[in-house]
């Protein structure tokens, strides 16, 4: 249908070979491949991380909560540009989502002083989001939260492989969470990552992930443990040995595929450049670099979006809004104001999201940027 689709798979003969050795092999889940996704992932990150492979970046976000004890009379702030799964994570925990604004126009994400705003004394967390793969300033806000005794989550479902001065996303937070959803810069279907540098809240999300139990099926049928015990309860958040398979080789992709993100959202500048088109995070200071998940573009005051996303669809070209705001859905009415995220508003009145993916070519960015140009002529 589409001549220039949103996303596409980054998928090759290896990731059908990982899946059919797996099958093969006769273990479907939680086993040696999951360890292996789980170690590579570690050594990926860097930096004393211990990941948890689970079901989904929402179920990732979901142990957080859980692990940090965060529930009802606690505030969470979180995003008010963000996927919803943020919200929701905090409503199932019984908690209340505080919406803080974009910094800016141009930076889309939480700021120190946005965050600061929305600070009270029922403050539990913060969910942060490095939104579309760039990195937020996270030295003020690590440091606002420890003053405050804030925890700190970090959403890094748009940022693996982003990085501040060499140190990676998912490794700032005191708990970090990932999404292998398909769209993802690594995809996997569904599934995700739940990341901690310390060992007992390690502990915690092992139990949570799996009944709370203190043994697995792999370490019973290995002779390892007879029974199990339960040791708090949990859920099954487990993710199974194909998806680990995938990710496996989907991880070594990343660099390779993130760097041709960064070309093409270089080439969509350029060709953007002196229009009436802005494209967010344009501040990249020289230690900053960004996952390149998305390719948000803010469109000029006053454009009718609806009519430019169908004279793109004339044309072949999939578009898409990220995100619209939390307070449009019918199961947040009268939870939110707009007024509180001014940024936002304006934001997710004028967002679009254009194709990009590691195997897009020069010349579909070309004939994106030329159907968007005349879309607005
Ligand atoms: C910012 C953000 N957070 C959380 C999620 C949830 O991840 P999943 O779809 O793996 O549950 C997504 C995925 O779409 C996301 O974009």
């Amino acid at each position: 249908m589409w001549k220039i689709q949103l996303f596409k798979l980054n998928f090759d003969q290896r990731e059908l070979k990982a899946v059919s050795e797996t099958v093969e092999g006769g273990w479907l889940t939680m086993g040696e491949r999951i360890i292996a996704f789980e170690t590579a992932f570690n050594g990926f990150l860097n930096s004393g991380a211990i990941s948890t492979a689970v079901s989904s970046g929402t179920a990732a976000l979901h142990m957080a909560l859980l692990a940090l004890n965060v529930g009802p009379n606690d505030e969470v702030i979180i995003p008010a540009l963000t996927f919803i799964a943020d919200a929701n994570v905090v409503r199932m925990v019984g908690a209340r989502p505080i919406l803080a604004d974009c910094a800016s126009l141009s930076d889309w994400n939480l700021s120190a002083e946005s965050i600061g705003r929305r600070i009270t004394p029922r403050t539990k967390a913060v969910i942060v989001v490095h939104y579309a793969g760039f990195p937020c300033d996270m030295a003020p806000i690590l440091k606002l939260c420890k003053d405050r005794g804030i925890r700190v989550i970090e959403d890094v479902a748009h940022a693996p492989g982003a990085s501040i001065g060499r140190q990676l996303c998912g490794t700032f937070g005191e708990i970090s969470c990932f999404s292998f959803f398909s769209n993802k810069n690594l995809s996997i279907g569904e599934g995700g990552m739940v990341v901690t540098r310390d060992a007992a809240l390690s502990q915690r999300l092992c139990y949570l992930r799996s009944h709370g139990m203190t043994t697995l099926t792999l370490d019973r049928h290995k002779g390892r443990a007879i029974t199990y015990d339960v040791a708090e309860p949990g859920l099954n958040y487990r993710m199974d040995e194909m998806r680990a398979a995938i990710g496996l080789v989907q991880l070594e992709k990343l660099p390779a595929g993130n760097a041709r993100r960064k070309a093409l959202t270089n080439l969509y500048r350029h060709n953007l450049q002196g229009s009436l088109v802005t494209i967010p995070f344009d501040h990249l200071a020289i230690d900053i670099v960004s996952a390149f998940h998305i390719l948000p573009v803010l469109l000029p005051t006053g454009c009718d979006r609806l009519a430019v996303i169908e004279a793109l669809k004339a044309k072949g070209v999939q578009s898409s809004i990220h995100y619209p705001p939390f307070w449009s859905f019918s199961a947040y009415q009268g939870m939110f104001d707009p007024a509180d995220a001014p940024l936002t508003a304006e934001i997710c009145r004028r967002e679009l999201t254009l194709p990009l993916y590691p195997t897009m070519t020069d010349a579909e960015v070309d004939y994106v940027t030329n159907a968007l140009l005349e879309a607005l002529l």
